[in-house]
């Protein structure tokens, strides 16, 4: 089958639907097209923290109403080491700007629902394959569902490449006309999703010498957490009692405060940071994980693929109003100094939580360096306060073309 439309969007994650939904209300016509089922992108549990800004963006398009009615809002978090405990209540100390906590699938779900809802296409179970026409007027992008499904042709005036770090669309471009900026990091964190409520309304940062912690929340009776475990460990070396036991320990918590209950993932995360330049080339454009992909530490991953979405739908919508391609040309240029800001900021907190490795000549020092940090957090009100703007996020929308 050979579709034409205005722009191709691959991959229905949130950057994908995001930009969907704002096309779709503005009258541009667009098609997604995704490899998973509906099903399975509906169930995939991965981050969960929305920043102000965020939820702004999405509010301003309707988008926000169950996310609004469900989620839940959130303003401190608590750092823990060594049996002592403080909060950061980054709410206050940024004139009112707060967290709300929705897990990722219930957004995408709602994403899925509004676009279909206002008569959007999306193509499910069809995986693209090959963007072929990039640096021309007309680019074409080649989908093969699986089975004996009849192949998908779209020919398109732009691309949308939001199909993740794994996706096809940054692959498409010809060697040498991106460069990637990339980190390994030395530690890796076992990601767990247990079904427990959690120990309070705060996200909790333990510092142990066994390792980070971290209590994040996600809803009433599901709770994330993360242990930093060395890299290449696996998820086979963390029996439930042994991950229970850590959890206790590096938390201080008893079992009354933390009630052991059943774990429903257990990952051992891939701990990369990673960026390309520009995030465009031709008549592609990459939003999301497909352009970044940042560690946990911040919760910053789903804003910047929803803040990549909102500046190249605003972009698209100039040029269509007749703006001309310049506004295009600008998207990566306004994108990159939020994500490298971004960046930074997740490599701090890694550095603010991690033990560094034992054995290390200079993991005392930088112990050292870990509990000055923690001091100036906890003691300075200047310091605290750059860390709020910076967890909390920046008030920043893209302008108007
Ligand atoms: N063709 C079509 N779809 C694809 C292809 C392909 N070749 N490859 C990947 N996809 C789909 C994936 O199945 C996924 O649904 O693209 C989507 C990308 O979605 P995400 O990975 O959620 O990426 P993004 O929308 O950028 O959101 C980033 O996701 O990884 C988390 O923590 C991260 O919160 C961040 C967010």
């Amino acid at each position: 089958m050979r579709l034409g439309t205005r722009v191709a969007i691959v991959g229905a994650g949130p950057a994908g639907l995001a930009l969907a939904n704002v096309l779709q209300q503005a009258g541009i016509d667009c098609v997604v097209v995704e490899r998973q089922s509906r099903a399975y992108v509906e169930a995939r549990a991965r981050a969960g923290v929305l920043e102000h800004r965020t939820v702004e963006f999405l509010n301003d398009h309707g988008l926000a109403d169950r996310l609004l009615a469900e989620g839940a809002r959130h303003g401190s978090c608590e750092f823990r080491h060594l049996g002592e405990r403080f909060s950061v209540r980054y709410r206050d100390l940024t004139g009112g700007r707060e967290h709300h906590v929705y897990p990722q699938q219930f957004l995408v779900r709602d994403l899925i629902s509004a676009y279909l809802a206002g008569g959007g296409q999306l193509f499910f179970s069809h995986p693209a394959v090959a963007l072929d026409g990039l640096d021309g007027d007309r680019p074409v992008l080649r989908c093969q569902p699986d089975g004996d499904a009849e192949p998908l042709e779209l020919e398109c005036d732009f691309v949308a490449g939001c199909d993740g770090f794994y996706g096809a669309s940054r692959q498409a471009v010809p060697a040498g006309r991106l460069r990637a900026y990339e980190k390994q990091h030395e530690f890796g964190w076992l990601a767990l999703l247990a079904e427990t409520p959690p120990a309070g309304d705060e996200i909790i940062y333990a510092l142990h010498e066994d390792g980070f912690a971290g209590h994040m929340l996600r809803t009433p009776s599901v709770t994330r957490f993360y242990l930093q475990c060395p890299v290449g460990d696996h998820p086979e070396n963390w029996p439930d009692q042994r991950i229970w036991s850590a959890l206790h320990r590096r938390l201080g918590m008893t079992d009354a405060e933390l009630a052991p209950g059943p774990i429903t993932e257990k990952n051992v995360l891939d701990m990369r940071s990673f960026v390309v330049e520009p995030m465009q080339y031709g008549r592609l454009f990459l939003a999301g994980d497909a352009a970044h992909i940042i560690t946990p530490a911040g919760g910053k991953g789903m804003n910047l693929a929803l803040a990549d979405a909102e500046e190249l739908a605003t972009r698209l919508l100039a040029h269509y109003r007749g703006a001309g391609t310049h506004a295009l040309d600008g998207y990566s240029a306004a994108c990159l100094p939020r994500i490298w800001q971004a960046q930074e900021f997740s490599h701090w907190m890694l550095h603010l939580l991690h033990s560094p490795a034992a054995g290390q000549d200079d993991s005392a020092f930088l112990h050292r360096l870990q509990l000055s940090r923690l001091t100036q957090l906890r003691d300075s009100p200047a310091y605290s306060t750059m860390f709020s703007d910076s967890y909390v996020g920046s008030s920043g929308r893209p302008t108007a073309h």
